[in-house]
C-alpha cells in the first residue's frame, strides 16, 4: 500500500482492526495530479456495493476534475476556507441522496437515505485509500448553489462534498492548516457503545489502556486536526 501519511500515524487501535480503518484520514494537502478514470471507477464501484434500506441505493455522485468543464463550478461551491485547500484536489464530488423509495408499489419517504449515503461514501473512501488516494469529506459548501448549479432534482438531498487526491507535501499547504495535517484520534469506544440502555457502560472490556490515556487528554487535543 502507498505511504499513508507524511509522518508516523499516531492512531493505535485498541482492538485488532484492518489497517484501512485507521490509515484512512483526511489530509488537506493534495498534489493536484490527474486522477485516472480507473481509480474513480473502482472507488465508485466500492460505493455501489454499500448496504441500504430496501436496497434503494439512494446515493448519487456528481463529480468534476480540474480541466473539465464543470470544475470551476464545483470550486465555486466551496466555503472560502475549504477552497483554500480543496481547490488543489484531483476531483471534487457532490454526494446527494434520494429521499423517496418505492416499497410494495408505493412511493414513500426513505428515512435512511442519508444514513445509506454515508455508508456508500465510506466504501468510496476506503477503496480510494487502498489505491493510494486520500479523500476529505466537506460539509462547508453552498448546498443551495450546488442544487441549482448541478441541477439536482428536488427529491434529492444534498449531503456532502468530497475532495480526492494524492497527499501532497506540507509546504504546498497554506500555513494555517499545517497544525491539523495529521491523523487525529477518537474518543474511547467505551463512551460510544452501551449495553441495553443508552449511557450504560457495556460489561465487556472495550476501553484498553491506550484509550484510557487518550481519554485523559483534553477534548480539544483529542479531536485536533
Ligand atoms: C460530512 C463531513 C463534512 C466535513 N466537512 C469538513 C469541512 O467542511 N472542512 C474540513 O476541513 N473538513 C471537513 N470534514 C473532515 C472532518 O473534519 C474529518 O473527517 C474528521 O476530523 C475526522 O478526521 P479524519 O477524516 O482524518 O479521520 C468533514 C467530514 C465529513 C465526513
Amino acid at each position: 500500500m502507498a505511504a499513508l501519511t507524511n509522518g508516523a500515524n499516531p492512531r493505535q487501535p485498541d482492538h485488532p482492526v484492518h489497517p484501512v480503518f485507521t490509515d484512512r484520514w483526511s489530509p488537506r494537502s493534495f498534489t493536484g495530479e490527474p486522477l485516472p478514470d480507473s481509480v474513480l471507477a473502482t472507488a465508485f464501484e466500492a460505493a455501489r456495493w454499500a448496504p441500504s434500506a430496501s436496497n434503494a441505493q439512494p446515493w448519487r455522485f456528481v463529480f468534476a476534475r480540474p480541466g473539465e468543464a464543470a470544475w470551476d463550478k464545483f470550486v465555486s461551491l466551496l466555503a472560502e476556507r475549504n477552497a483554500r485547500w480543496a481547490a488543489r484536489a484531483s476531483a471534487l464530488i457532490v454526494i446527494v441522496s434520494e429521499r423517496k423509495v418505492e416499497r410494495r408499489g408505493e412511493v414513500v419517504a426513505n428515512v435512511s437515505h442519508s444514513f445509506d449515503a454515508g455508508a456508500a461514501w465510506t466504501n468510496f473512501a476506503h477503496q480510494a485509500l487502498l489505491l493510494g488516494w486520500h479523500t476529505h469529506g466537506i460539509g462547508g459548501f453552498d448546498r443551495e448553489a450546488a442544487r441549482r448549479v448541478l441541477e439536482i432534482p428536488d427529491d434529492f438531498s444534498v449531503e456532502a462534498m468530497v475532495a480526492i487526491g494524492r497527499q501532497g507535501a506540507l509546504d504546498a499547504l497554506d500555513k494555517e492548516f499545517h497544525a491539523g495535517e495529521a491523523p487525529n484520534l477518537r474518543r474511547p469506544i467505551g463512551e460510544t457503545v452501551f449495553a441495553g440502555i443508552f449511557g450504560v457502560p457495556a460489561p465487556i472490556e472495550l476501553t484498553q489502556s491506550s484509550e484510557r490515556a487518550n481519554a485523559e487528554r483534553p477534548n480539544a487535543e483529542r479531536n485536533a486536526a
